[in-house]
């Protein structure tokens, strides 16, 4: 059963905690945690723009901290969802010998959508296209474990 899923992506001040939040809000019954393969904002809020992005659709980001994505969380959650390719081979370096915990890309949860990865709005600029996806992803990923 999938009960632990981790969000991950590279500062885990943007994409991965608006997908915790939009997560949680779709399966409270869930644990659900977000982390960040670079650890240059490790104790820091989502990012202020990315914030008052997702406030706008009603997800509160303010009590969260960025944390920096560790090999134990292989062994802590049953799904890592990430948000990119980079992403991806970040966690894959650090899989353990003997760690089964499968590694999935959140825009295989929003096929319509034609995107192979989250833009990441801290460059992009587009919060609201980034959520846009996040919340198809999350609606697909919801369904997908039911
Ligand atoms: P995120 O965006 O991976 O969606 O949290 C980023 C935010 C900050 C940085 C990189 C990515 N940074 O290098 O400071």
């Amino acid at each position: 059963m999938t009960s632990r899923i981790l969000f991950v992506c590279l500062g885990n001040i943007c994409r991965s905690p608006t997908a915790e939040a939009v997560m949680r809000h779709h399966r409270p019954d869930l644990e659900i945690d977000s982390a960040g393969t670079g650890d240059w904002h490790v104790g820091a809020p989502p990012y202020g723009p990315m914030q008052e992005a997702a406030a706008r659709r009603g997800y509160d980001l303010s009590a969260l901290r960025a944390r920096h994505f560790t090999p134990a969380d292989f062994d802590l959650f049953d799904l890592i969802v990430v948000m990119d390719a980079e992403n991806r081979a970040a966690v894959e370096r650090q899989r353990a010998n003997g760690q089964a915990t499968p590694v999935r890309l959140f825009t295989e949860f929003a096929p319509a959508a034609g995107m192979d990865q989250v833009p990441d709005p801290y460059y992009t600029r587009d919060f609201d296209g980034a959520l846009d996806l996040i919340e198809e992803a999350a609606q697909g990923l919801s369904r997908a474990l039911t």
